[in-house]
């Protein structure tokens, strides 16, 4: 089966067995199937964080649980339990007609609920973490479902336990998320405050929020692409000083006692926004973001990232490390 529909990159390999779960009991059942037959499975949500790169042996499940369900707490709390299939960005329209506040900021981001904390998704100063209570998982070894709490998921910048440690161990099958019924907005990252008009209200920065990210963002159905190709990167104090004096005009935010440097704006002073190759780029409103224009593999796109980092650490000594999960999963292609 083809997986050029169910990644944003749109790119063109193959899964050897593929499968779409609806339902926890179907998706136990691939997971038996799979165990019996020795097959390896790999799950796909939105397909929005990922760059396949070859075909994908063994079993891959499209996760497209569903269900909301939301649960009253003392103290204006809202518990909002959300099944890993649904829309992430459909969740949040939900709650924002609600009037549940918390996950506003995180409005168009592409992709599944169920995904949005295994790179611990983030935009405009909040990520999942900040109202994921906990989060509901399938060992795939022996099928027990379980839930985890947020805190020990591992969470850090755009990383979790579930990209790392618990990668072949664990499919998240639903999030519980932590909103609240009282106002609380953040309007301090973006220039979000600058474009409101007026006090602002949850359907304001939603709005907003949307607009921005409309301006600078190629919308995956339009243009391939999975948002953030790199990560922005975290320097320390002293290299941060040095890197200030060599370009004065380096954007750079304190973060963990270091910086974090905008990846896009050291990719783009490289040269690099609008730059085509062999039917991929970079996206000509966003340097961080790189696109498939055409029907090709990715070895174009591995061989421009591999440009980019060279071109980038020669000039600021700084290494770029990809967002974006690949598959087939490194411990695959070891087998
Ligand atoms: N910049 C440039 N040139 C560019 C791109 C950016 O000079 O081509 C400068 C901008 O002018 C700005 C700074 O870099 O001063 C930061 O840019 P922006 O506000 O667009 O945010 P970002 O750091 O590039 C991050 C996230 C995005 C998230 C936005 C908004 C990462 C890797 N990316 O991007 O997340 O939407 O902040 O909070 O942290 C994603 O992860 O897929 C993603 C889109």
């Amino acid at each position: 089966v083809s997986l050029a529909s169910y990644n944003t990159f749109r790119f063109d390999y193959s899964a050897e067995y593929f499968a779409i779960a609806e339902t926890l009991d179907a998706l136990r059942e691939l997971l038996v199937w799979a165990k019996q037959n020795q097959k390896m499975v790999t799950m796909i949500g939105g397909g929005s964080n990922l760059l396949i790169s070859a075909d994908v042996t063994g079993l891959v499940i499209i996760n497209r649980l569903s269900g909301i369900n939301a649960r009253e707490l003392p103290g204006n709390l809202i518990s909002v339990t959300v099944a890993a299939g649904e829309n992430w960005h459909q969740v949040v329209e939900y709650s924002v007609e609600q009037e549940w506040y918390g996950i506003e900021n995180l409005a168009l981001i592409p992709g599944t609920a169920g995904a949005a904390p295994v790179q611990n998704i983030g935009a405009y100063g909040v990520e999942i973490k900040d109202v994921l209570a906990r989060v509901q998982v399938i060992n795939r070894n022996t099928g027990d479902v379980y839930w985890v709490n947020g805190r020990d998921c591992g969470f850090t910048y755009r990383d979790s336990h579930f990209k790392g440690q618990w990668k072949d161990l664990l499919f998240i099958t639903s999030v519980e998320l932590s909103l609240k019924k009282q106002s609380e907005l953040l309007l301090s990252y973006g220039g979000l405050s600058e474009r409101i008009d007026g006090k602002p209200n949850l359907r304001s920065v939603f709005n907003t929020v949307c607009n921005v990210r409309n301006e600078k963002l190629p919308s995956p159905a339009v243009l391939a692409n999975s948002g953030s190709f790199f990560k922005n990167p975290i320097v320390s104090q002293n290299q941060h000083t040095e890197l200030k004096q060599h370009f004065p005009n380096l954007v750079s935010f304190p973060f963990n006692g270091g910086f974090k440097l905008a990846a896009g704006w050291l990719i783009d002073q490289a040269g690099w926004k609008g730059v085509h190759y062999q039917g991929v780029g970079v996206y000509e409103k966003q340097a961080l973001v790189l696109v498939n224009y055409s029907e090709t593999n990715a070895i174009a796109l591995l061989d421009l990232e591999a440009q980019i980092k060279h071109s980038v650490f020669e000039k600021y000594g700084v290494l770029l490390e990809r967002e974006p999960v690949q598959l087939p999963l490194a411990s695959e292609l070891v087998k």
